[in-house]
């Protein structure tokens, strides 16, 4: 079946990829000349696992194109995804300039009936919007093609989103007309196996189903912060209790790892934007606003450690830094807790020496050169002259690190875990002191 992918960034890059993959022909759009030019040359504008040889793969195949050129784009697919950014404005609500404006393109030049669907995470109430907008110009151009829009949500992980897109949980398709999702039946056969996956729904409930989901998850989050916050204050460890709760299935043991907050490019966004829909709607979201707060607080834990452990005495100091990117596996330090708190360390004249695997330069594209900011090649050099060891991202390098380096390393023998990486009596054995989210005894001083 022949797909236009209208955005190359991580949603539309993946899901072209794998829709070329199986044997759809494929051509992704971008206004990005400089991003289609890389891609052409097999530059991936992005780092996440497995996607580079695919991209490689399928373009030299000719089941994957690239083009800035958006009429041939538009000629091009029975289907026409959109999968552009809707980041958000400055009230918290997402900004749909970008989604019009290829709903505008596709309505400009559209040939033959079109089959839009819309992956971008966007307002419950867009498709309507885009349909209109598609509609007005078709007027305009005294043409009465036929279209449909349908909603059809992504739920990729980064740093997962190959294996996400391969092998997706479910594929929700929000529409309404039975030929529409026998179409996209059939362009999904090929990842719906073992059992249907396809979930058909109308389409604003797919639209708020992918909010709700996010929202889910960060609700979960922001729960266990909340009780590992409680459990500091009782003498109590979240880690004991995590394992303790999520041993009920109904509770289940995924995504209850209390630690230094939330990041990434969809829940911070996802929670904020469903709060604006809920307040344009007359309706008070008390939970998604605790959710948000939670996270918000949750952000500076380190620093307040930090700053409680050398009694607010900490100007001159030298933090070595591990993990700047929002989790592991990904170079993204969009929203990260690590932001949060380099920002808050250089603001009271501490220094900062940093190592993440992966995001070295967007670190220093955000920040560029500083006196108060080095970026080291290994975790080993980060800890050299530092006072002490902070950890921001639970990447797997860092799970066994050489505590008797550390220990020799640091001036100061602390470190400050935002992930609970370690064993606090281990570390206790080891001569550290060690302070960990929610972990009663480590922190109760504080
Ligand atoms: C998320 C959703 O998982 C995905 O389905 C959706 O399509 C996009 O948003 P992503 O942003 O890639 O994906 O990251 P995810 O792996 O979900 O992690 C988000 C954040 O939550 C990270 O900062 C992570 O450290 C944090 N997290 C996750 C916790 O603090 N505790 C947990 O138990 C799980």
């Amino acid at each position: 079946m022949k797909v236009t992918v209208f955005g190359t960034g991580y949603v539309g890059l993946v899901q072209g990829t794998i829709l070329a993959s199986v044997g759809h022909e494929v051509i992704c759009a971008d206004i990005d000349e400089k991003k289609i030019a890389d891609l052409k040359n097999g530059s991936i504008p992005i780092y996440e696992p497995g996607l580079e040889p695919l991209v490689k793969e399928n373009f030299e195949s000719g089941r994957l194109k690239f083009t800035t050129d958006l009429k041939l784009a538009v000629e091009h697919g029975e289907f026409q995804f959109i999968a552009v950014g809707t980041p958000p404005d400055e009230d918290g609500s997402a900004d749909l300039k970008y989604v019009l404006s290829v709903a505008e393109t596709i309505a400009v030049n559209m040939q033959t009936p079109k089959i839009i669907v819309n992956k971008s995470t966007v307002p419950v109430g867009t498709a309507d919007k885009v349909a209109a907008s598609v509609q007005k110009k078709l007027t305009e151009r005294n043409t009465n093609l036929l279209f449909h829009v349908v909603s059809n949500p992504e739920f990729l992980k980064e740093g997962a989103a190959v294996n996400d897109c391969l092998r997706p949980d479910r594929i929700i398709i929000g529409t309404n007309n039975s030929d529409v999702e026998e179409k996209m039946r059939e362009l999904y056969a090929p990842f719906n196996r073992n059992h249907d996956k396809v979930i058909v729904m109308d389409i604003r409930s797919a639209e708020l189903t992918k909010y709700a989901a996010n929202c889910m998850l960060a609700t979960k989050i922001s729960f266990m912060n909340e009780m590992a916050n409680l459990a500091e204050k009782l003498g109590a460890d979240i880690e004991a209790v995590r394992h303790g709760i999520g041993s009920d299935p109904r509770i289940g043991y995924q995504f209850i790892y209390p630690g230094c907050g939330y990041g990434g490019s969809c829940f911070p966004k996802d929670v904020k934007a469903l709060i604006k829909t809920a307040n344009d709607l007359d309706y008070k979201p008390e939970l998604l606003e605790a959710v948000e707060l939670v996270n918000e607080y949750q952000k500076t834990k380190l620093f307040e450690y930090f700053n409680a452990h050398f009694a607010g005495n900490i100007t001159g100091k030298t933090v070595a830094l591990w993990g700047l990117s929002f989790k592991p596996n990904t170079d993204d330090m969009r929203e990260a807790s690590s932001r949060v708190l380099i920002e808050a360390l250089w603001e009271h004249g501490v220094k900062v020496q940093a190592y993440d695997p992966e995001s070295m330069n967007e670190c220093q594209r955000i920040y560029g050169q500083r006196e108060d900011l080095a970026l080291v090649g290994t975790k080993e050099s980060a800890l050299k002259n530092a006072d002490v060891l902070m950890v921001c991202t639970e990447w797997s390098q860092f799970r066994a690190p050489d505590f008797e380096l550390i220990k020799e390393s640091l001036t100061d023998k602390v470190i400050f875990d935002g992930r609970n990486m370690y064993d606090p009596k281990l570390m206790n054995k080891k001569g550290l002191k060690y302070y960990a989210i929610g972990r009663g005894a480590s922190v109760k001083s504080v």
